[in-house]
């Protein structure tokens, strides 16, 4: 990486973010305080982090041929994918001619744009442990799947579906018995991101609980690739979306140590990168169900994770900062600094060009800290802001995170 320029010359260090929500505005501001100049990009105006970064651009990142309009007119230093949902074939295209480097690399942001990618790779081509799975493409071939055939044992009763392109829980449902399928086939086509398709039907994981490993690669000192732990993150999902987490979670030390080895086998593959070009640097979130001692792969982000908030309240280098230091090929540091929790702020109203009530009330918790994102429409479950608090004792620090959270009173204007 060359040395990093200044703003806005011709020896800028330019970096550009496919997405631009508050994950994204975080890694922007990180990148904005270690003087790089940024470009914020996402589907709609004034995005979060289009509202913090240098330049602000508006286009269907899903679109091919926008897509690479863009990064051939701008030509910047990096490519940050910060979203799913982006044409990834361009960007490995792109990476391939030399044009551009992916953050952390192309082939990652394709694998992890679906949810059969990774899963793939992690079950059959790494062998970690994940639930046991199966892709399907019908209704008919769902109820297969559940039943088993052809002598293949079936996945059974409860299970999971979701729609292989979709975050946030978006179209995901818990099967129980023979009578859900029907509703949870129809509720994944209605909520998947590219209409009608394929969907993923995995058997339910019992576990006693669940945590993301955030996992950080970057440059070490004799320029090698070294990988960094940062301590679990634990944190409860309702329908799928995160509504709470906490750092650090006390863990059993065998399970913290084969979360961190799955964590590793992951990023360590992801972070490959093609022959003749740089490793793979940045930050994963790594999520992944426990019992006992034992532990399953989930899924993985290779970005910042939106459990990982709470990182800004607990760690001397936040999630993003980690992101925009090992991206940079600059030395991270994962300690953390203090237990806390975080507890997300939704919209509750349908309207654009909310206001917020409460705030005042929310930062009189003590040790707290709110964020609100800017998002210029407000939806009844859209994330719209978090609360954060430090605390030594973790479930004080978890309360006190919900209790702010509550203060805030999104509304019309
Ligand atoms: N096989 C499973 N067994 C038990 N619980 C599951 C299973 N799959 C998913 N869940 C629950 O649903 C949550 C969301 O699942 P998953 O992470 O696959 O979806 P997602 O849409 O990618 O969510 P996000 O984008 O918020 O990470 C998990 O964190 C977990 O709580
Ligand atoms: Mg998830």
């Amino acid at each position: 990486m060359k040395p990093i320029g200044t703003p806005l010359t011709p020896h800028a260090t330019r970096v550009m973010l496919l997405g631009s929500g508050e994950l994204g505005k975080e890694v922007l501001i990180a990148l904005q305080r270690l003087g790089v100049e940024t470009i914020a990009v996402d589907r709609y105006d004034n995005a979060p982090g289009q509202q913090v970064a240098h330049h602000a651009r508006t286009i269907a990142m899903s679109d091919p041929a926008a897509l690479r309009e863009l990064i051939e007119a701008e030509r910047p230093d990096l490519v940050v994918p910060e979203i799913e949902a982006i044409a990834t074939p361009v960007l490995e295209a792109l990476e391939a001619e030399g044009v551009v480097r992916v953050i952390p690399t192309a082939r990652a942001a394709r694998l992890t744009m679906d949810r059969e990618g990774i899963r793939r790779l992690a079950a059959e081509t790494l062998g970690l442990p994940t639930s046991p799975y199966r892709f399907c493409d019908s209704l008919a071939e769902l109820q297969a799947a559940i039943d088993g055939q052809d002598r293949k044992p079936g996945i059974g009763y409860p299970c999971v579906v979701k729609p292989v392109m979709s975050s946030s829980g978006k179209g995901q449902s818990k099967i129980d018995s023979p009578a859900d399928v029907q509703a949870a086939w129809d509720h994944a086509m209605a909520g998947g991101r590219v209409g009608p398709g394929r969907v993923i039907v995995e058997g339910f994981i019992d576990f006693d609980y669940e945590i993301t490993q955030l996992t950080v690669r970057a440059m070490g000192a004799n320029g090698e690739v070294e990988t960094h732990f940062c301590d679990p993150i634990g944190h409860v999902q309702v329908s799928g979306d995160y509504v709470e987490s906490w750092q650090p979670h006390a863990m059993h030390p065998k399970a913290l140590a084969r979360s961190r080895e799955i964590a590793r086998a992951v990023t360590d593959d992801l972070g490959r990168g093609l022959t003749g070009h740089p490793a793979g640097l940045g930050l994963f979130g790594v999520e992944l169900f426990v019992k006992g001692e034992q532990v399953w792969f989930s899924e993985v982000s290779p970005r910042p994770h939106d459990t990982g908030m709470v990182t800004m309240a607990t760690q001397w280098q936040n999630e993003f900062e980690l992101h925009a230091r090992a991206i940079l090929g600059l030395p991270v540091d994962t300690t953390l600094k203090t237990p806390g929790a975080s507890a997300v702020i939704y919209g509750g109203v349908d309207a654009e060009g909310i206001v917020f009530d409460g705030v005042a009330d929310a930062l009189r918790v003590p040790h707290s800290e709110i964020r609100l994102f800017g998002k210029p429409e407000s939806f009844v479950k859209r994330r719209m802001g978090v609360a954060l608090v430090r605390d030594a004792d973790v479930d004080v620090a978890r309360a006190q995170a919900k209790l702010a959270a509550s203060r805030v009173k999104p509304r019309a204007a």
